[in-house]
């Protein structure tokens, strides 16, 4: 026999002002209070239910037929409707199918190498500027932005739209960040700010205008001799086999600007920010990129000799998940776990509680990168920056290869000082973004830490 989710005891109106006033907060309340979750009902629309257990959570994902993705409606739809990350069923079977190629083995030595040349680059640039404060997020976004655009859609789109693009996406972090609108009942009408809209245009604009020259160069005769995710869509349009509906490839293009950079430049934020405030981890990452990298751009070769980094990144994924929730719901009344969820309930799996939670994580708010040396995240239910189940992150080897060069590569030649107080403001949009940036000191490694190669362009 199935039994209810317990649902806290104060009032539905209170927990929905709770939820929709203090997102976070309430999350880590219900995280202390509920062994496996709760339900709790919200006037107006069906419960919400939260999973603080990671077995039901991965219960839950890998049963995408009844606990199924949120469509994007509304401002979402205004960017992309129906690409990777919102498709469901039949047509996301489809799009993963033909775009599988595009994340194996070759392409993520490509992506790898794309992203060693363009952080060499940036290093470069840093080194010729001398001591100076730079926004990390900003930075972060302009080089996994410039990689995703030229690995995945075939073309750079250079500094100045990166940094276009990074204001964009500060414009739809605000319409998205969870606030009293996303607990109003349904029928309250919910109105797009400018900004938002200039930003949903010009995304989409982008998207169109690489499809375009893609086409074009397609057409001429110039295939890539590495085809990229977007070649691979286009060309499997006059497939009888493959049916596209209306902008399906530029919700796709879109789609993955986004997917393709948002998470892994926040990750390498949050990384680095941590590697400022303990000191001896960066010697470690410092001590291993001087003895592993060598003159030119980093490789993906070098990555099995950056087991110290890799810990780094795992730990700092943990702590702050840029996806810091899972979001679905459950269509048709369900049993999860031995209990039952009622139809049209929103289900919101918290990476960020559940990846701090001292029944899954010792010492869990302490940042302990050799702590991935006594466990592996294979080993760990409640580790899964990733998600899990059919819809898991498809750029997962991408990002962890890349951002592992970045790490090592800019940790080598610089100290990145970050504020203590850096990451106090984080907004809980999709992802976990910080509120204003997160500016930073860079100036070079003190030379005394110098054993390995020199850094050099
Ligand atoms: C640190 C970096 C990243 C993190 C933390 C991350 C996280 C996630 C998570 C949690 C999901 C699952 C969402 C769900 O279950 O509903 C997901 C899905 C996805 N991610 Fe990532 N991601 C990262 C990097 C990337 C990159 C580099 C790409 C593209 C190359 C990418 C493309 C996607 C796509 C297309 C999906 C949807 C997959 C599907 O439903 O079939 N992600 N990601």
């Amino acid at each position: 026999m199935s039994r209810s989710l317990p649902a806290p005891p104060e009032s539905g109106v209170l927990n929905a002002l709770r939820f929709g006033t203090g997102t976070a907060r309430f999350l880590e309340g219900v995280q202390a209070r509920f062994e496996d979750g709760t339900a709790i009902p919200i006037p107006g629309r069906a419960p919400l239910v939260v999973l603080t257990n990671p077995e039901l959570v991965g219960e839950a994902l890998d049963r995408p037929d009844t606990f199924r993705r949120v469509p994007a409606q509304g401002a979402a739809a205004m960017i992309a409707q129906n690409g990777l990350v919102q498709s469901e069923g039949d047509l996301w079977s489809q799009q993963r199918s033909v775009m599988a190629p595009a994340f194996g083995g070759r392409q993520v030595t490509a992506y790898a190498n794309a992203t060693g040349r363009r952080v060499h680059d940036r290093a470069a640039e840093w080194a010729d500027a001398g001591d100076h404060e730079t926004d990390l997020h900003r930075e972060m976004t302009s080089i996994t932005l410039r990689v995703a655009s030229e690995t995945i859609l075939g073309e750079d789109i250079g500094a100045e739209r990166a940094d276009r693009f990074h204001g964009w996406m500060r414009a739809a972090g605000e319409e998205f960040e969870f606030g009293l609108e996303t607990v109003l009942p349904d029928w309250v009408p919910n109105a797009v700010s400018p900004e938002f809209e200039a930003a949903a245009a010009g995304i989409r604009g982008l998207s169109e205008d690489l499809i375009e020259k893609r086409r074009a160069a397609l057409a001429a005769g110039e295939a890539p001799d590495r085809p990229d995710m977007l070649t691979m869509l286009l060309r499997r349009e006059d497939d009888p086999e493959v049916e596209y509906p209306e902008n399906q490839i530029r919700d796709e293009v879109a789609t993955f600007l986004i997917a393709g950079h948002e998470t892994t430049a926040l990750s390498l934020t949050y990384a680095l920010s941590l590697l400022s405030w303990h000191p001896e981890a960066r010697r470690r990452v410092r001590a291993e990129a001087r003895a592993t990298l060598g003159e030119g751009p980093p490789t993906r070769d070098d990555l099995a000799s950056l087991e110290y980094t890799k810990r780094v990144y795992r730990e700092a994924l943990r702590l702050y998940s840029p996806a810091w929730a899972v979001f679905r719901r459950a269509d048709g009344d369900a049993e999860l776990g031995g209990y039952r969820i009622a139809d049209g309930s929103a289900v919101i799996m918290p990476l960020w509680t559940i990846h701090r939670d001292g029944r899954y994580f010792e010492d869990p708010e302490t940042f302990d990168p050799d702590r991935w040396t006594r466990t592996t995240p294979n080993e760990t239910a409640a580790y899964r920056p990733f998600s899990s189940g059919p819809h898991a992150c498809v750029g997962q080897g991408f990002a962890l290869a890349g951002a592992t060069l970045v790490l090592a590569r800019l940790t080598r030649e610089f100290d990145i000082d970050v504020p203590e107080d850096a990451l106090d403001d984080l907004r809980l949009t999709p992802t976990l973004r910080p509120a204003d940036g997160v500016s930073a000191t860079v100036a070079p490694a003190a030379t005394a830490d110098r054993t390995g190669p020199r850094a050099s362009r």
